[in-house]
C-alpha cells in the first residue's frame, strides 16, 4: 500500500498545479509574433514539482523545485528546458548520484521558490532554514550553495538587489532560531555581514522589502506551530492570534539594536511590490490579506487587495491606503527601482481568496488564479489589465527593460501563460507600454508548465 491515494486527493497535484512528469530540451521553439530586437537572455521560472507517492509533495509549498527556462537571442527562442533541482532526495530518485556540498541544519531540499542570478551564480532558492541550489546557465545542479562557505544559516526565497551597490540582500529564518537573519551578499558572491534580529514564536517571513536606509521586516501572526509539527504537519505554520503583528525598520547597516517595530492590525503578507524613503517615512506597497490566514488552505477569512503602507516613525503609526481592491498576487517591479520610489507595478489577478484558494477536499475555487495581469500606474492611480483566455493559469509577470538605461516601465512584461487548447502552456511577451494590447510575442513551449512561484529575466552577462 503506498500513500498515493492520499497525495492524490491533493488539490496541489491537480488541474492546473498538475507535476510534470518529464525533463524536456527543445531547440528553436516556433514563436507567433516577434521577438524583440535586444531581448537577449534566459526567462527561468521555479515552482514545486513533486516526484510521485514517495515525494512529501501534498501541499504546493512542499514539492520538489523544477526550473523551467527560455533561452531568448537575436530575435529567436533557442531553447526550452525544465529541470528537477538535484536534492539528495530527488538526485536518488532520479537513479543519480547527489552532487554533495553544505547542508544547514540537516534540512537538504530541492529548492522550489524563486530562481535568480547573482555573482555568475543561477540560484534555485528557498525560505525556512534550507540552502539555494547553484544551477548551471542550462539548469544542470551544481550542488547546494553556502556562498563558499561565508552563510551561517540557512537562505531565503525572496532577495532584493540593490543595483547601486551590488549587495544582494535576504532576510532569513528557521524554526529552530529565536531571531531573523538579514543577510548581505556583495557583489563577489560572499555574505559580507549578517545582522540577527530577535523575534518571538518562530514567525513565517516569507518576504520583505529593502529602502535606501532600511530592511523592512514583517512579523506577521502565522508561527511556527510545535503542536502542528508532532501531529506530523509537514508544513507546522498556523495562524497564531495571540502573535503581536508589526513591521521592523532596520536599518541597512544597523546592528540589532537599531530595529524599531511598529504594531499593525492582525493580516498576513507573503509579498512586498516594493519599498521607499519619504522623508523621514517608509512607504511600502504589498498584497494583504485581511484576518486570519490558514496556510494550509492557502486561504484567508477577508480579502487580498493590494495596498501602501506609510510607517511614520515620528508619529509611531503605521497607515493604510488600498491601492487597488481586487484579489492579486505576484506583485513585481520593474527590479531596477528595487528600494527606491516606483511608480508602475504589475501582478497576476486572483479568484476570491476568502474561503481558500483551493479546498482540500480536492476542489478547485474558480480559479486559484484569474485570466488577467494587471498593470499599476501608481502616479496616475489607475490599472490596466491584460486578459488571456478562460483557464489561462497565468502566472507571476517579470519585467525585462528595454536597455540596461530605459526608462521605467519602457520594456516587456513576460509569463507563462497556458494554453488549455494546445495543452501546453506559452511564454507571453507583452509591449509594458501597449499592456492591455496584443501580445508582441508568444513562444510556443513543448509542454505544460505547472502553476509556480516566482522567476528572473535574467539578461546574458
Ligand atoms: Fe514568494
Amino acid at each position: 500500500m503506498t500513500d498515493r491515494p492520499m497525495l492524490d486527493r491533493s488539490p496541489f497535484l491537480q488541474g492546473p498545479y498538475a507535476p510534470v512528469t518529464e525533463e524536456i530540451t527543445a531547440f528553436d521553439l516556433p514563436v507567433t509574433g516577434r521577438l524583440p530586437a535586444g531581448l537577449d537572455g534566459r526567462y527561468l521560472r521555479n515552482g514545486p514539482n513533486p516526484l510521485g507517492s514517495d515525494d512529501p509533495g501534498s501541499h504546493w509549498f512542499l514539492g520538489a523545485g523544477m526550473v523551467h527556462g527560455v533561452r531568448l537571442r537575436d530575435g529567436r527562442a533557442e531553447w526550452y528546458r525544465n529541470r528537477w533541482v538535484r536534492s539528495r532526495h530527488v538526485a536518488e530518485a532520479l537513479g543519480e548520484r547527489w552532487p554533495g556540498g553544505p547542508v544547514h541544519a540537516g534540512m537538504d531540499f530541492a529548492a522550489n521558490t524563486h530562481v535568480i542570478a547573482h555573482a555568475g551564480r543561477t540560484l534555485a532558492t528557498v525560505e525556512a532554514g534550507a540552502l539555494p541550489y547553484e544551477l548551471t546557465d542550462e539548469l544542470d545542479t551544481v550542488g547546494p550553495c553556502d556562498f563558499d562557505g561565508t552563510l551561517p544559516g540557512g537562505y531565503a526565497a525572496h532577495t532584493k538587489l540593490d543595483r547601486r551597490t551590488g549587495e544582494l540582500h535576504a532576510v532569513a529564518y528557521f524554526w529552530g532560531w529565536d531571531h531573523l537573519q538579514h543577510v548581505v551578499l556583495g557583489p563577489d558572491g560572499r555574505v559580507s555581514g549578517t545582522t540577527d534580529v530577535p523575534v518571538v514564536d518562530g514567525p513565517m517571513v516569507h518576504d520583505f522589502a529593502l529602502t535606501e536606509r532600511y530592511v523592512v521586516l514583517l512579523d506577521l501572526p502565522v508561527t511556527f506551530s510545535m503542536d502542528a509539527a508532532a501531529a506530523g504537519s509537514q508544513l507546522p505554520y498556523t495562524w497564531n492570534p495571540s502573535h503581536q503583528p508589526r513591521v521592523g525598520l532596520l536599518p541597512r547597516a544597523g546592528t540589532t539594536r537599531a530595529v524599531r517595530w511598529f504594531e499593525v492590525d492582525p493580516c498576513w503578507v507573503f509579498h512586498t511590490l516594493n519599498a521607499y524613503d519619504d522623508g523621514d517615512r517608509v512607504v511600502v506597497d504589498l498584497c494583504r490579506y485581511e484576518g486570519s490566514f490558514d496556510v494550509s488552505a492557502l486561504g484567508s477569512g477577508g480579502p487580498l487587495t493590494l495596498e501602501r503602507w506609510t510607517v511614520d516613525p515620528t508619529a509611531r503609526r503605521v497607515a493604510r491606503q488600498c491601492l487597488d481592491d481586487r484579489p492579486q498576487e505576484f506583485p513585481r517591479v520593474d527590479d531596477r527601482v528595487l528600494s527606491r520610489a516606483h511608480r508602475y507595478g504589475y501582478s497576476a489577478a486572483t479568484g476570491q481568496v476568502d474561503r481558500g484558494t483551493v479546498q482540500m477536499d480536492g476542489t478547485f475555487q474558480d480559479a486559484a488564479f484569474a485570466d488577467a495581469l494587471l498593470k499599476h500606474d501608481l502616479l496616475a492611480g489607475t490599472v490596466e489589465e491584460h486578459r488571456f483566455p478562460r483557464n489561462a493559469a497565468i502566472g507571476e509577470a517579470v519585467f525585462a527593460p528595454s536597455t540596461p538605461d530605459a526608462d521605467e516601465d519602457d520594456g516587456h512584461v513576460m509569463a507563462f501563460v497556458h494554453d488549455p487548447d494546445r495543452g501546453a502552456t506559452d511564454l507571453v511577451v507583452l509591449a509594458a507600454q501597449d499592456f492591455a494590447g496584443p501580445p508582441v510575442a508568444t513562444v510556443h513551449l513543448p509542454a505544460r508548465v505547472p502553476l509556480g512561484f516566482h522567476g528572473s529575466w535574467i539578461v546574458d552577462g
